[in-house]
């Protein structure tokens, strides 16, 4: 029997994971963290990433089988403090993958990103090789991430599987400190007060995932056969491109008062540095992977569903 801890599991990935994780494995068998107390949810401890003795203490009471490490300070918020974000995002990784070394876990699912890229990263069609040079603290930790991984895979055998997300938009749990954040604000904007003030230049051109597709690709593949990985660095993943100024014609569509403007700031530099399309071949040949929702259907979705929320 599968028990599994989620770290992060409150940021806007962790909780949809938890809960889909929940649906199939059980409620109970499935332990939520976070350093921030979540209401509401029984099987949901506190811990501290950097806390190497308690997160041994956890895994060794609950007997662990698995860890979702989803603990991490993103994009923008990670340029306020290098060091603390250099700590927290990599440290916290060598403590889990030094679990697996001993035995004491068996499956680690790592999150990597595409900010792992850089200005000399081609943009367009972006290959899983390519030139890893990135321009934030957060990229060069999940870049580093991704290489301790393939290295206790190779030298210890540790089971760890790794995607590089794109930025995804949900609308159950609001993102923080990210640079693709601006998908997931235009839409409590474009509700609340019928315009939104975009970051980015409209022009700026990112690849973008609904939250569904990066549940059910991670969920694909942490059941993977092993043998069918050939990469346990971290898979390239995609499903859509699109700047601000065409989400935002298609949000105008349904509601035509809408309005966006454009003030740029420091996440223009980091986006400027990111990819605009990735090519996403192994992950779809060596285990499957094909996204369900595009561009409209982001947009149809949020809407429809933000409208409820945001009205109760
Ligand atoms: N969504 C993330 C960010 O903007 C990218 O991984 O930081």
């Amino acid at each position: 029997m599968e028990k599994i801890l989620v770290t992060g599991a409150s940021g806007q990935l962790g909780a949809e994971l938890v809960a889909a994780l929940r649906a199939k494995y059980g409620e109970k068998q499935v332990i939520s963290s976070d350093i921030k107390e979540t209401p509401n949810d029984p099987n949901f401890l506190m811990l501290d990433i950097l806390n190497k003795t308690r997160l041994r203490e956890i895994v060794i009471e609950h007997k662990v089988t698995q860890i979702y490490h989803l603990a991490a300070i993103l994009s923008a918020s990670g340029e306020w403090d290098p060091k603390k974000t250099w700590n927290v995002n990599l440290n916290g990784l060598l403590t889990i993958l030094n679990l697996g070394q001993e035995g004491l876990i068996d499956k680690i699912f790592f999150p990597s990103t595409i900010a792992v890229h850089g200005l000399n990263t081609p943009k367009q069609n972006t290959p899983q090789f390519t030139d890893f040079t990135p321009s934030t603290v957060y990229g060069i930790s999940k870049i580093t991430g991704e290489l301790w991984c393939n290295y206790y895979h190779k030298r210890y055998g540790v089971d760890v599987r790794s995607l590089r997300y794109p930025g995804i938009i949900s609308w159950k749990t609001k993102p923080h400190g990210g640079t693709t954040d601006y998908a997931v604000e235009i839409f409590y904007d474009a509700i609340e007060k019928g315009s939104y003030e975009c970051f980015l230049q409209e022009d700026t051109m990112l690849p973008m995932m609904y939250i569904d597709d990066a549940i059910s690709g991670t969920l694909q593949l942490m059941d993977a056969d092993k043998e069918k990985l050939s990469l346990r660095t971290s898979y390239n993943l995609a499903a859509v491109s699109f700047t601000p100024s065409q989400i935002s014609q298609l949000i105008k569509d349904k509601m035509p008062d809408f309005n966006i403007s454009y003030k740029p700031d420091f996440r223009q530099a980091i986006a400027d540095s990111w990819s605009q399309t990735i090519d996403d071949s192994y992950a779809r040949k060596d285990w499957g992977w094909k996204p369900k929702f595009d561009l409209n259907d982001i947009v149809d979705m949020m809407l429809e569903k933000l409208n409820i929320k945001l009205k109760q």
